[in-house]
């Protein structure tokens, strides 16, 4: 194995999904505590007046106590090298969460012991499966009283539609949890009662479920409760085929406490171990990965205004084949053009290092000149691969917006057009008509977001009018000439960036009526490819 591969394998690349509230920013600071990179947990936390993840850094996120960007924190445990992604845990679906997880090999999915699986959760899960990306599952908050961990099991079957594999599984009985029986190695783990709340790792005691000590311990009720429990779950569950996690048909499932850390470790540890490496990813020239001989990378984010100090735009990408090199120059498939990489950043909360050489799997931040957009390819010159485009979601959620002042109109349209360009709303221009914008999305926060970002960053003060529709269709066909678009009056036909045309209508029904009239034209959900 060459030094690619070997640094690839040991990559283990993925994101956190659950609900709000489940626990994933104390999840997150307990796997940085475990893996070194922060001494005593809490600390991130405390100083901060209102509840945010360790790597948010917007403003209005300490505003709202709401994550809504996302970022990758970085650190070695064992011999791995785990990177975190971390995905906006707010209630609107965003396509930023959306494009987080093509960033990932594998996805976490969080679930608070007594509130189950909720619908953030779900949404975020589909997404997941819809990538096929294997999808583990830590059941949260076992200090307290919780539902029983069968009935949770069920309900990940029922409500998700995949099978859970209990990797390990509580001891004790009725929410009064002491450790965690590792099936595998027929091993119990019990962990001290420290009352410090988890802000260092957590002393255990591990032993063999059949040690006679162990029984007198744990007595006589938990001892017998867990023995009927694995009898239960050997006998009518499923048997473990990494497989099947692989296609994201099976969930290794984990019991802990992220807040007293009571079962990180083992969970971390079974995760990295069973949590696959970076995966290849289809191109224009076949499925392109770490046994490529060439560098290449993907867009997955973009965001500007990062440091309000520094006013820069930062660009992610991930690294999918070959090696990193600071200062290398790569080939930007979609404007055809060299770029020197001379100053990738690698972030940990509000802190950046300069990258000197990055592997696949690993994420880096790039400053950017406004040249590259999100699911755009970088690769090794004399090498063009092109990945596959990533999918635009539908909006269904419209406002016209136009600047309240009509002498910062500059400031404006520059907002408008680099908010555009990171994603954070899909603009479009209406023909003839200069002073305003529309905006589309897939959750109205992000109105909030675009709103509040342009006052912040650009200076600039919005007028923003909600718009009566429900439905975008991007045009196309033969059919699709000025008589076309006049047709389509009730609806309000539109450009995007792009320059392709788009109607917005009010509803379904509405549509097929507009459709039925227009035989030589195409609705499209999603904008058509333009390669
Ligand atoms: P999120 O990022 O998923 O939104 O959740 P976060 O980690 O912020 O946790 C939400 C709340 O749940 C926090 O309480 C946190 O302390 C608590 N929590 C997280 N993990 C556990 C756990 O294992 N057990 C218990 N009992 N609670 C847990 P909070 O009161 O909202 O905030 P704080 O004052 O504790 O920071």
């Amino acid at each position: 194995m060459n030094e690619i591969t070997v640094q690839a394998n040991r990559r283990r690349t993925f994101a956190i999904i659950s609900h709000p509230d489940a626990g994933k920013t104390t999840l997150t600071e307990k796997l940085l505590l475990y893996g070194g990179a922060i001494h005593l947990a809490g600390s991130v936390k405390a100083r901060k007046a209102q509840k945010h993840a360790v790597s948010d850094w917007m403003e209005i996120e300490k505003q709202r106590g709401i994550s809504v960007t996302s970022s990758v924190l970085q650190f070695d445990y064992q011999d791995f090298r785990v990177n975190i992604l971390d995905t906006p845990g707010h209630q609107d679906f965003s396509e930023d969460t959306y494009r987080t997880l093509m960033a990932a090999d594998s996805a976490v999915m969080l679930i608070d012991v007594a509130k189950g699986v909720e619908e953030q959760t779900k949404k975020l899960f589909r997404v997941c499966k819809e990538r096929g990306i294997p999808i583990f599952t830590f059941v949260n908050k076992l200090d307290r009283f919780g539902r029983n961990p069968f009935e949770l099991m069920e309900e990940i079957e029922k409500v998700l539609g995949i099978r859970a594999y209990p990797m390990n599984w509580p001891v004790g009985v009725d929410g009064n949890y002491r450790g965690i029986y590792n099936r595998q190695l027929a091993q119990v783990e019990l962990f001290d009662k420290d009352g410090s709340h988890g802000q260092r790792a957590l002393a255990s005691t591990l032993g063999s479920v059949n040690d006679p000590a162990f029984r007198e311990v744990l007595g006589e009720t938990v001892y017998q409760a867990l023995c009927d429990d694995i009898a239960l779950l050997d006998m009518a569950g499923d048997q473990f085929e990494l497989a099947k996690v692989a296609k994201g048909e099976l969930t290794p499932m984990f019991f802990g406490s992220a807040m007293t850390n009571f079962g990180v470790q083992p969970f971390l540890e079974e995760f990295l171990r069973l949590a696959p490496p970076p995966a290849p990813r289809q191109s224009s020239e076949g499925p392109v990965g770490s046994a490529s001989g060439f560098f290449s990378a993907f867009v997955f984010k973009i965001q500007a205004n990062m440091n309000p100090a520094h006013r820069d735009r930062i660009t992610f990408i991930r690294i999918c084949s070959g090696k990193f090199e600071r200062g290398m120059n790569v080939y930007h498939v979609q404007s055809g053009k060299q770029v020197r990489l001379s100053q990738p950043q690698q972030f940990l909360a509000q802190e950046r290092n300069i990258v000197e050489d990055a592997y696949p799997g690993d994420i880096i931040g790039l400053f950017d000149p406004g040249l590259f957009g999100i699911g755009d390819t970088l690769c090794q010159p004399g090498q063009p691969v092109r990945f596959q485009d990533f999918p635009v979601f539908s909006p269904e959620h419209f406002a016209r917006v136009q600047a309240k002042d009509t002498m910062k109109r500059k400031q404006f349209v520059k907002g408008m057009v680099q908010l555009a360009q990171e994603g954070a709303v899909q603009v479009f221009r209406q023909p003839e008509v200069v002073e305003s914008f529309v905006v589309g999305a897939v959750g109205t926060l992000q109105f909030e977001v675009l709103q509040y970002r342009l006052k912040q960053e650009y200076g600039v003060d919005i007028l923003m009018h909600p718009l009566p529709f429900g439905v975008a269709r991007w045009l196309q066909g033969d059919g699709l000439n000025p008589k076309a678009l006049k047709s389509m009056d009730n609806g309000l036909v539109l450009e995007d960036t792009k320059g392709r045309p788009l109607v917005l209508i009010t509803t379904e029904w509405q549509l097929n009526w507009v459709k039925e009239r227009n035989p030589g034209v195409e609705f499209l959900v999603t904008p058509p490819s333009l390669a």
